[in-house]
């Protein structure tokens, strides 16, 4: 157990719809500190409903001090913006302002785009660490999650999930969900994923692709059969991502 605020590390939370999972990291070394805990995501999961999840996960761990905390939306200055699949509640909502006043005294809580956070921590510990020039990191889950990077620094809130391809909101055409919910193959779901990210390509020419969400578990069932001019690599971090991203971002304030 760890109590009270230590140099470099902050507690870490990954807002999910289905889980909330959280963990002590070590912002210096990518490690966490702490196991991973998870609290299933309240229904309807409104503000407070999710901070009350906040405050378990933090006590949990006895942390007092530095907490950093991702959701699935845009968020400009602790503030939601969008709510595309999460509960509409959230729009206009200071996220920072309403986890800290929960949380209570002692600690801070900065919240940012889920896929942000993934960004920064694949630029940091995971599989564009240590690559210049931009890099597009996109998450496929229920949606389609995006984080731009130049030489390791953070363009926030792309949301380049919802470009629109066929004439839909791409999230709708290839995130990892649209894929389940169709029972469709890893070929066929594949060939939507490529004119999606051959679309991205075009925009923003980047020095490597990072894929990311549950389905890169099983990148090589998929990621061979993209036919794109940029490196596409399978993300690293995995479930703890979002965690760690988050993390970092408090200790750097980058959601300020
Ligand atoms: C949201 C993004 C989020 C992505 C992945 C999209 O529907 O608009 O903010 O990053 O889903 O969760």
């Amino acid at each position: 157990m760890t109590s009270g605020s230590s140099a470099g590390q902050a507690f870490g939370v990954d807002i999910g719809g289905t889980g909330i999972k959280g963990a002590l990291v070590d912002t210096a070394t990518g490690t966490l500190l702490t196991e991973r805990a998870r609290i299933v995501t309240p229904r309807p999961a409104t503000p407070e409903a999710v901070g009350e999840v906040v405050v378990q996960l933090v006590r949990g761990a006895d942390w007092r001090g530095l907490i950093g905390a991702t959701f699935p939306a845009v968020i400009k200055h602790g503030v939601a913006q969008s709510a595309a699949n999460v509960d509409p509640t959230w729009v206009g909502t200071d996220a920072d302002k309403t986890f800290t006043d929960a949380v209570g005294e002692g600690s801070e809580v900065i919240v940012l785009n889920d896929a942000d956070a993934a960004g920064i921590a694949e630029a940091r510990f995971g599989a564009a660490k240590g690559v210049d020039g931009v890099v597009i990191l996109l998450t496929f889950g229920t949606g389609i999650g995006s984080a731009l990077l130049m030489n390791g620094v953070l363009v926030p809130n792309t949301e380049l999930g919802h470009l629109e391809l066929d004439g839909y909101d791409a999230e709708r055409r290839a995130a990892a969900s649209v894929r389940d919910e169709h029972g469709m193959s890893y070929r066929k779901w594949s060939q939507r994923v490529n004119r999606y990210m051959q679309h991205v390509e075009r925009l923003f020419s980047p020095d490597l692709f990072v894929v990311g969400g549950g389905v890169s578990k099983n990148a090589e069932k998929w990621v061979p059969l993209l036919e794109l001019k940029t490196r596409v690599v399978p993300a690293q971090l995995l479930n703890e991502a979002g965690i760690v991203g988050a993390a970092i971002a408090a200790v750097e304030r980058l959601g300020e």
